[in-house]
């Protein structure tokens, strides 16, 4: 420390400036995997991803579906079963329905040591009324993932993307912001940047885990949204 900095800490005087949030690192050369990457959302995420240059493995419980569905998807992906994509991969997308999350989390605790986990599960039930939002015991489907994960680095996003638009090879952008949460910032930096690989789609910081039990609801009103309108809708954070 210079004479200067030290003077500085100790009055108290200059703040660091503020950083930049849309400054976030670059992930080109990080490797993502998807739990349960056979389904229409881990197989969009994963179609997604490929196409803007990202290496992806998509997992499964069972090893050649996997495979066949890597060589539909084409574009470099990779298929494994869920061990061995957790293990090749920095990223893992968490992609199950909420019925296997729990399940497939703790099966993996060790694959997942140290990784940086993004849940995507919506915890959701359904009736005459239409979709509605279930409580998970841990409060989210992601805080669930933290305390099944304690040495993983969980975040939670990807929750409002349509798997429709995602797998349709004509939409050339993804028209929506993808909430970001977790507990450090270098991790939802990561998430963050890794959503803006997408063309039309941004990373938006959205607080912490314990948020997630709305961000995860809200699928809920988006699917009577869609039933309404016939629409695959996103959403959009104005004024960031
Ligand atoms: N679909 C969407 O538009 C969308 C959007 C945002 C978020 N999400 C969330 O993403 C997750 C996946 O959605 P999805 O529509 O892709 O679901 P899905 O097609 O029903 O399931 C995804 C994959 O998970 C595996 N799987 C099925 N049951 C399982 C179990 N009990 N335990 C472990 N793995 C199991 C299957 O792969 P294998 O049989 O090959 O193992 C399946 O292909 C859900 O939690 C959902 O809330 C979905």
């Amino acid at each position: 420390m210079t004479s200067t900095d030290s003077s500085a800490a100790s009055t108290g005087a200059q703040k660091p400036a503020a950083k930049d949030p849309w400054d976030l690192p670059d992930i080109s050369g990080l490797v993502v995997g998807v739990l349960g990457g056979t389904g229409d959302q881990g197989r969009g995420l994963a179609y997604r991803l490929a196409r803007a240059g990202q290496k992806v493995i998509i997992g499964s419980r069972a090893a050649e579906r996997a495979r066949s569905a890597a060589d539909e998807l084409g574009h470099g992906v990779e298929g494994a079963d869920n061990a061995q994509c957790a293990r090749r991969s920095d990223i893992v997308i968490v992609a199950v329905p909420w019925d296997g999350h729990a399940k497939t989390l703790e099966a993996l605790r060790e694959e997942l040591r140290g990784k940086l986990v993004v849940d995507c599960v919506n915890p959701l039930g359904f009736d005459k009324k239409g979709a509605y939002a279930l409580k998970p015991e841990e409060g989210s489907a992601a805080e669930q993932a933290a305390a099944l994960l304690p040495d993983s680095r969980v975040t939670a996003a990807f929750h409002h993307l349509s798997a429709v638009l995602l797998q349709d090879r004509t939409v050339e952008e993804i028209d929506t912001d993808v909430m970001v949460l977790g507990e450090t910032r270098a991790d939802t930096d990561i998430v963050q940047a890794l959503a803006a690989r997408i063309p039309g789609m941004r990373g938006v910081f959205a607080g912490r885990l314990r948020g997630a039990h709305q961000v995860e609801s809200l699928v809920a009103n988006l699917i009577s949204v869609n039933r309404r309108y016939k629409a695959h809708a996103g959403l959009r954070v104005t004024d960031v």
